[in-house]
């Protein structure tokens, strides 16, 4: 029997009800007359601590709670594509036609238009032995995404029968129905899956496949797996917004689920005015073809924001399941610790390390674990992957404090944001000297592959020349440049061409914003190469200035931008144009 309960406490989103024994953990719950979205966090004995999904102004003590029987999760069916949800996935946008203001209370609305038809194309026949994850039929959910409807990862199987054929048909239509040991079980184009609880698959892959973003100081430097995980710290203003974007409008992904938990105005801005207006690069088509958006404004209540990351999550492994790379991003999961401190600070819980509660971490374990690239549930087989990647605000831009350093223990790429690089205008001012990544010997095999063989070894050389300039950089502070030898004042100069013409990229530049992993290498390649003649030349007795003034040196620095991705043999003439000039320094034999 479902529970039903009394209010006997309100602390703003959070809420005691006695009388709930019969209550389950993150069941959720009716609360108040108005019956509001709630959902069981805590029991003991027959008292439920629920944290309430809306605002509960006005809410009071003896008024009912009522046990729905059903943990919290999302509808999953087509018409999730470009759809701007909250935390527990309402439709804002059909909240606000609704309540007439920007979120009103107890209004229950589907979280995609159950009366929309969409042409379903069948994939299997009457009689075919299906079991959970099969997939049964596609639809065209938007011009970039075909959706493939999927038996739920919990089914029973069984035998299709009263398949319906080739046709529109909306979401609640009953498409076919699966027999087994007498019973039927009608499918239809959705189903729900509870947020917490991760969706099953056949089995996980090694993250050996890099996710491409375009962006060199990503793919070439600090690269992420499909599947893998990412975190992107930075202080105010550093560029993790921009990064974020970079990163869903380019990476090689279909699917894109964007949660964005602003505190400040600007931050919401950001996503729900301008994402609805980017352009997805390759096809031309609104990037919203292909993203969903999660939002959580600080006038909404911070429960939502606190279950947002799990619906987010929930929405990405469900395209995964069709067998596509999905990439979530979240911007950022600060505002979401936050959240999480909040209701804990409500439920006057122990805290611990500056006042967040002490399942921070296994929080955001439960989330990262999430991510991975696997080959799905039933059959047809398809592989799709789960890439998740979160922005981390710390005040100050302080990296000890809990919500990176736990971060930091379940991510593989960390992408660290420097604020004085971003002062001085390198963007993405990722530091090199801090960022890592972890997938970097995993995915190597990919480049030399697809790439090229040497791919590993130049990378490391090139990151070598940045480790060595960075120790360079104490002597050149206490003594000035001009105590260093020229070999050395040879590594800075490279170093500088590397950091202006591999590690800056201007989003903004027709041009820069995105380098596809071919000019990525090349462009590492010629920065390589011009160190190893300029270090010859210098053994042969020509001057550093000869070698600073050569005229290749202006091209290399400014190729990201002057020479398109379709441009390749412009790169291979900079080459023969670097050899020629260095042979052209007098007295200089250079050797090929
Ligand atoms: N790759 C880039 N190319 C060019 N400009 C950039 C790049 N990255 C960041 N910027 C500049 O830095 C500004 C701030 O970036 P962004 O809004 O992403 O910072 P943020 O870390 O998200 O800030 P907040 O803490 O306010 O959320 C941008 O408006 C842009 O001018
Ligand atoms: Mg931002």
């Amino acid at each position: 029997m479902a529970a039903q309960g009394t209010i006997v406490w309100v602390s703003g989103p959070a809420v005691k009800a006695d009388g709930m024994s019969d209550a389950k953990m993150y069941e959720t719950v009716t609360v108040g007359n108005s019956k509001l979205v709630g959902e069981v966090i805590r029991l003991t004995g027959d008292v439920a601590f629920i944290q309430v999904y809306e605002s509960t102004s006005g809410l009071k003590p003896g008024e009912p709670v009522a046990g729905t029987g059903n943990p919290l999760s999302v509808l999953l069916g087509p018409g999730i594509i470009g759809q701007l949800y909250d935390g527990i996935q309402r439709p804002l946008r059909e909240l606000s036609k609704a309540s007439g203001s920007f979120i009103g209370r107890g209004i229950t609305t589907s979280a995609v238009d159950m009366t929309k038809q969409y042409h379903f194309v069948p994939t299997v026949n009457n009689g075919d032995e299906v079991a959970a994850g099969n997939v049964i039929g596609t639809v065209q959910e938007t011009d970039l995404i075909e959706h493939s409807i999927m038996l739920p990862p919990d089914h029973a199987g069984g035998k299709i029968s009263n398949l319906v054929s080739e046709g529109d048909y909306d979401l609640e239509t009953v498409l076919a129905a699966t027999e087994k040991d007498g019973e039927s079980i009608p499918v239809r184009m959705y189903h729900k899956w509870p947020v917490r609880k991760p969706r099953p698959y056949h089995k996980r892959y090694d993250p050996t496949v890099p996710l491409l973003t375009g962006q060199r100081v990503i793919d070439t430097f600090f690269p992420i797996a499909k599947g893998g995980t990412g975190s992107i710290p930075g202080a105010f203003g550093t560029g993790k917004t921009v990064t974020l974007h970079q990163i869903a409008k380019w990476a090689d992904s279909q699917v894109v689920v964007y949660i964005g938990c602003g505190e400040r105005g600007n931050e919401m801005t950001e996503v729900l005015v301008e994402f609805p207006h980017l352009k997805d690069p390759r096809s031309g088509k609104p990037l919203m073809d292909r993203t969903v958006l999660v939002a959580n404004t600080s006038n909404m209540p911070v429960a939502a924001r606190e279950a947002s990351i799990y619906t987010g999550v929930t929405i990405a492994e469900y395209y995964r399941d069709m067998g596509k790379d999905v990439v979530l991003v979240a911007d950022s999961t600060s505002r979401w610790a936050e959240s999480l401190r909040e209701m804990s600070g409500r439920l006057e819980e122990m805290p611990a390390e500056e006042g967040y509660p002490s399942y921070l971490a296994s929080r955001l374990a439960e989330f990262y674990e999430r991510a991975g690239r696997v080959q799905a549930a039933g059959s047809p087989e398809r592989d799709g992957s789960v890439t998740l990647i979160g922005a981390v605000s710390p005040s100050g831009g302080d990296f000890t404090e809990p919500v990176t350093t736990h971060t930091m223990r379940f991510i593989k790429t960390f992408w660290a944001l420097d604020a004085k690089l971003a002062y001085s205008r390198h963007y993405p001012s990722i530091n090199w000297m801090n960022s890592y990544s972890g997938y970097l010997a995993d995915i190597a095999k990919w480049w030399s592959e697809n790439i090229s063989e040497d791919w590993f070894n130049i990378r490391s050389e090139t990151y070598g020349v940045l480790q060595r300039e960075d120790t360079l950089k104490e002597i050149v502070r206490l003594l000035g440049p001009e105590a260093l030898p020229d070999e050395e004042k040879l590594i800075l100069e490279v170093a500088r061409m590397v950091k202006i013409g591999l590690l800056q990229q201007n989003s903004f530049d027709d041009v820069d914003t995105y380098c596809s992993p071919e000019k990525q290498f090349k462009l590492m390649k010629l920065c390589v190469d011009f160190y190893k003649k300029g270090q010859q030349a210098l053994k042969e007795g020509a001057s550093l200035s000869e070698i600073r003034e050569l005229g290749v040196v202006s091209s290399l620095l400014k190729a990201r931008m002057d020479v398109k991705d379709d441009e390749m043999p412009k790169l291979e003439q900079l080459d023969k144009d670097m050899q020629e000039q260095f042979k052209s320094i007098s007295g200089v034999k250079v050797s090929n």
